[in-house]
């Protein structure tokens, strides 16, 4: 299968190019779109065999369930049974945007393989003009897991999703860089005090203002099943290991030392201020203290670690409160909770 990369953004064309991915979305076909977070591989929720597809594309386990996009409230009634109190004021404060809200699933509506078989699903609505108008033209709830081969950085861009899942899906739509580049918060309004299974864009802190307080589900409690499904996998990996390391100058600096010492090289991710000479390789995560730009940079600076021969991605740590638990949660995963403590 060729993977055709179809274009937005120029008025005379792109009417055409909605045509063909709507056409394609119904004819039971994948399609990658580029939302406000990351790209996601979409087919439509009601069709189990396109479903499939997605999980085929990306190497995903079949227990791990789908996020269903729909681009107006109306829809959402079609396969969500009750809406919480809270989870209507979310939707009323962050919809379009980047919050998956788990909410009870009505059955018999969408394909078994989105939901993994669980009786809840988790929906968001995009705040991105492409997929937005995507799924206004479709009429259909669109499921869409991000659009990267399974335990890969998400995609930013086009051109990561190419190289991921060239020959495996029919097309990408290619709406440039993404913005907020890591995916959505999902929060579980199904229990009682409602719980964020992944921090995001929209943070604890901007929750708490809305709907009062919100429990953090944690990343390695191994004693419960976890309860966001896809967080027992490991995610978000370069090809070398990556390891945690303090934010000081002085413990990266003795990091590389070592590493050297060994023969092997390093590569660095990590904001302005962290950028040292000796390492091999540096990937910027932008000015210190600008977080929103750490998080845009995040998954380019993991990918690039592919295009080097690093042994070792050092990333010094950042804060976790804002959106420093979204970074902080990802890195987690992509280091599997490795730190590196040198042998000097
Ligand atoms: O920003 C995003 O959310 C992107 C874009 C494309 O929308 N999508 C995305 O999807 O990140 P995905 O499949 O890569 O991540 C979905 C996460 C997984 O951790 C999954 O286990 C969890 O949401 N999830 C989905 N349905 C769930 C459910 N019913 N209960 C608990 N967790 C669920
Ligand atoms: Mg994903």
């Amino acid at each position: 299968m060729d993977t055709k990369i179809l274009a937005v953004g120029n008025l005379s064309t792109e009417e055409a190019t909605y045509a063909q991915a709507v056409q394609l979305l119904e004819s039971g076909e994948v399609v990658a779109f580029p939302t406000e977070t990351v790209y996601g591989l979409g087919a439509v929720a009601t069709n189990e065999k396109a479903v499939a597809k997605i999980f085929e594309a990306k190497g995903r386990p079949q227990d791990n369930p789908l996020i269903v996009h729909i681009g107006s409230n109306e829809e959402i009634h079609e396969f969500i049974s009750d809406i919480p109190k809270i989870a209507q004021k979310c939707m009323d404060s962050f919809w379009p945007g980047p919050l998956t809200l788990i909410l009870p699933l009505k059955p018999g509506i969408l394909a078994n393989n989105v939901s993994a078989g669980l009786n809840t699903v988790g929906v968001r609505m995009p705040n991105h003009p492409v997929a937005l108008k995507l799924l206004r033209q479709l009429k259909h709830p669109v499921a869409a897991p991000s659009a990267n081969r399974s335990g890969k950085p998400s995609p930013t861009k086009a051109n990561h999703v190419l190289h991921d899942l060239n020959g495996r899906i029919p097309s990408i739509i290619d709406g440039g860089v993404t913005g907020m580049g890591l995916e959505s918060t999902v929060l579980d309004c199904t229990s009682e005090i409602p719980t964020i299974l992944r921090p995001g864009g929209v943070t604890k802190e901007m929750l708490e203002q809305v709907i009062g307080p919100v429990n953090e589900a944690k990343l390695t409690d191994r004693a419960e099943a976890p309860r966001a499904p896809g967080m027992k996998y490991a995610h978000y990996a370069p090809n070398a290991p990556v390891f945690l390391i303090d934010a000081s100058l002085n413990s990266i600096r003795k990091a590389i030392e070592s590493i050297h010492r060994e023969q092997k090289k390093a590569a660095l991710i990590a904001t302005e201020q962290f950028q040292l000479p000796e390492a091999d390789y540096y990937f910027t995560l932008g000015n210190d203290g600008q977080i929103d730009e750490a998080a845009h940079l995040l998954y380019q600076a993991l990918r690039s670690c592919d295009d080097t021969d690093a042994d070792i991605v050092l990333v010094p740590v950042f804060p976790k409160t804002g959106v420093g638990a979204a970074i902080m949660n990802r890195l987690e995963k992509a280091a599997n909770g490795k730190w590196y403590l040198g042998n000097d």
